[in-house]
């Protein structure tokens, strides 16, 4: 099984990958990994002690992350998070928030994401349209079904090949989650408010939301769940990953 997925050193981008010729085989395609999980869920230090474990075993990886990762996502960005902290401003409706982060997306997708996983590497995305689901989905209360039908439409339905789902326990999360954002204030003297001004039902409902889409595709999002150290948390991330390369023959 294994040695079928084998690249050949003859092999050629777009060839049929119908060709007798075993020699002639197209590139594999990458594998896609997004990271999920309420703010100050840790999800960065995991992507990065993620990224350091692949790279130390030869696999060309790319990381990037939503809103942002490109120049136009970053201005999307920006957008994005100054409407949550400009009190003068009447704040984004829940819909026009959507659309900005499949705005994102689409250019995340074309730019980054699949050039990347054409040319055969390991893109990391640290939130992707599950965070849509939970935050305006279920945060914002707009529901499953608009998001999943943007997706289809602006994604082309483009599905990780697997999601980390990173769900500390709920008070600890956000706990954290204010922690990080007073310290940001501290030092920047604005509140950048990635929600944490928002009240604890906001975020009760994106936990549940999480939880709903876990238990709805079990085979693509890996929960890691309860209070467990960094250490605890990347053994269990560096074991689905594992499982991912070795079945997907990388
Ligand atoms: P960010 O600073 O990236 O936070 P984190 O480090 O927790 O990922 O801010 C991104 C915020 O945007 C975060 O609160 C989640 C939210 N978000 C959505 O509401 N919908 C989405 O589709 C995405 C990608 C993010």
């Amino acid at each position: 099984m294994r040695g079928e997925r084998i690249l050949k050193p003859a092999h050629l981008p777009g060839q049929n990958p119908a060709s007798p010729d075993d020699r002639l085989k197209p590139m594999p395609r990458g594998r896609f990994i997004t990271f999920e999980g309420l703010d100050g869920s840790g999800k960065t230090t995991q992507i990065r002690r993620l990224a350091a474990w692949l790279e130390r075993r030869g696999h060309p990886i790319v990381v990037t992350r939503q809103p942002g990762g490109t120049a136009t996502g970053d201005r999307i960005r920006e957008i994005l998070l100054d409407a949550r902290v400009d009190s003068g401003s009447a704040g984004l409706a829940p819909m026009a928030e959507m659309a900005l982060m499949f705005a994102d997306r689409a250019q995340a997708i074309a730019e980054v994401i699949e050039p990347a996983l054409e040319a055969g590497k390991i893109v990391l995305c640290d939130r992707f349209t599950d965070s849509s689901e939970a935050y305006q989905g279920g945060g914002r209360g707009l529901g499953s079904e608009k998001i999943l039908a943007m997706h289809r439409l602006i994604c082309g339905n483009l599905q990780p090949d697997l999601t980390l789902l990173l769900l500390p326990g709920f008070e600890a999360s956000l706990a954290r989650a204010r922690r990080r954002n007073r310290r940001d204030e501290a030092r920047t003297g604005k509140n950048e408010s990635r929600f944490e001004a928002e009240e604890d039902a906001f975020f009760r409902r994106v936990w549940e939301k999480y939880r709903e889409i876990a238990a709805r595709e079990p085979e693509r999002v890996v929960r890691i769940e309860g209070d467990l150290t960094i250490d605890e948390v990347h053994e269990q991330i560096v074991e689905a990953v594992a499982e991912l390369l070795v079945t997907a023959g990388t």
